[in-house]
């Protein structure tokens, strides 16, 4: 009988890109992929911990892939990611219903654990902060259809800022070779890839530690000279670490699409300091100037958390001043959330929670007006789409991404799923744009 795996996905990109590596490597074992829990054997659940609400829903699920265990008790469930990895072995001690958890370096050998697990010799983990990130799988068939994909360039990071759970959890910055980098997106590109999005937790700081070449910009030039590459993006960089060259990049690089995601958590020098960011506000203005300055066209999107330790009214003032002056396309913003083993947990100053939701609610409204008119101000132009195939959303549409990386949703007669078009925007929305299909590019 067929083994059937179910994997739930929480947090970033980085775990969507590790739950499609476990999801490979099982398939290549044998086992089959289902999306109904319930009929699963085997049950993984890839964790977040950013903030605490992640956490919580990663632990609702737990309770009730417990409960479904009651009923089915040869089912194997895992839990794996940052969770995991933070919890560790106390998952073990307090879910009986857990039989594996793995830490998010301790993915690729996924199927020896699964294996320990059914031959009967017991509960495991496998929390190892020091293994490398090993060689991607062979991804026999799983990408069929897909027209996107991530590639991860970097593991970890050294930056400690102090709010952030992410270099305990990841840990130590660490740099895959260019070579295998370039090898997997050739791979990719022969299985119908048309767009790569590089990620990492700082991938501007690529083969920055290591002192090995290239260095980032080396690296999206490499990638831009591989034929059959339409698009290229990367994510998240960090603001500390961008230079000219790789601001150059944008006007230099035909594949490399036009947006940068640019976190900076606040706009005060003083929590900007306090967060260890190892930048001040107004060298964040210089940097968006001078890529603005290169590319008035591009899309500028940021992270923005309100109600850190200390943050005075002024404090507030001076982030919403400056998501009105830099105007980003798009914010996600966030209320502080304590994490263990942070230095912030023991900074003085704490706000309370009703405070740090005022604060978030006024900084997102004033983003959605800034995001909606930015979007309205797409209207009339013509935008490049690469076409990923049918909304989900909106019923008969299909939908794809400008280089600015805005959602465009169009009817059209033709599957054009695969196909660069270009469309005229016809209309802003908050999340979205509609257009109207002009032509074909390829
Ligand atoms: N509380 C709130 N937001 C956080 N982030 C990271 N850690 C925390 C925290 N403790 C946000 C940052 C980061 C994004 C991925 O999550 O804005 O850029
Ligand atoms: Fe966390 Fe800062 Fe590293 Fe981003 S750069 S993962 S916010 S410590």
């Amino acid at each position: 009988m067929d083994q059937l795996f179910y994997i739930k996905t929480f947090g970033c990109q980085m775990n969507v890109h590790d739950s499609d590596t476990i999801s490979q490597i099982l398939l290549n074992k044998g086992y089959k992929q289902t999306d109904s829990i319930k009929d699963a054997h085997i049950v993984l659940i890839n964790t977040c911990t950013v903030r605490n609400k992640a956490e919580q829903k990663a632990l609702t699920l737990i309770g009730r892939v417990a409960s479904l265990k009651r009923k089915r008790p040869d089912m194997i469930s895992g839990i794996i990611g940052c969770v995991a990895q933070e919890k560790g072995t106390n998952l073990l001690k307090h879910f009986p219903s857990v039989d594996l958890v793995l830490g998010p370096r301790n993915i690729y050998r996924i199927d020896d654990f699964l294996a320990k697990i059914k031959e009967g010799r017991g509960r495991t983990s496998s929390l190892d902060l020091t293994w490398e990130p090993a060689s991607f799988p062979n991804f026999n068939g799983y990408l069929k259809g897909r027209v996107t994909s991530f590639v991860k360039i970097m593991e970890g990071c050294d930056n400690f800022c102090s709010y952030c759970i992410v270099p305990f959890v990841r840990g130590r910055e660490t740099s895959l070779p260019a070579k295998e980098i370039i090898n997997k997106s050739n791979y990719l590109i022969s299985q119908g890839i048309q767009e790569i999005t590089l990620i990492g937790q700082n991938v501007n700081s690529y083969n920055t530690k290591n002192g090995a070449l290239p260095t980032f910009p080396g690296l999206l030039k490499k990638l831009n000279s591989i034929a059959g590459l339409q698009r290229l993006r990367f994510t998240t960089s960090h603001p500390k670490d961008l230079s000219d060259e790789l601001i150059d990049s944008f006007g230099e690089l035909k594949s490399l699409c036009l947006h940068i995601h640019l976190p900076v958590q606040s706009g005060s020098d003083n929590i900007l300091r306090l967060m260890n960011r190892g930048y001040t506000r107004d060298k964040y203005i210089s940097l968006i100037e001078r890529i603005k300055k290169t590319r008035p066209d591009i899309t500028i999107t940021s992270d923005l958390i309100v109600g850190f330790p200390g943050e005075t009214e002024k404090d507030f003032e001076d982030s919403l001043q400056l998501i009105e002056r830099i105007e980003f396309d798009n914010l996600f913003s966030f209320k502080y959330s304590e994490r263990p083993r942070t230095k912030a947990l023991q900074l003085p100053g704490k706000l309370g929670e009703k405070e740090k939701q005022k604060r978030l609610s006024v900084l997102q409204e004033r983003q959605r007006e800034i995001t909606l008119s930015k979007n309205r101000l797409l209207e009339g132009t013509i935008q490049e789409i690469l076409v990923e195939g049918l909304s989900k959303k909106r019923d008969g549409q299909l939908t794809g991404r400008t280089l600015g990386n805005k959602v465009v949703n169009f009817f059209a007669v033709k599957n054009l799923k695969g196909h660069l078009v270009r469309v005229k925007i016809v209309k802003g929305f908050q999340n979205s744009l509609l257009g109207e299909l002009v032509d074909k590019c390829n």
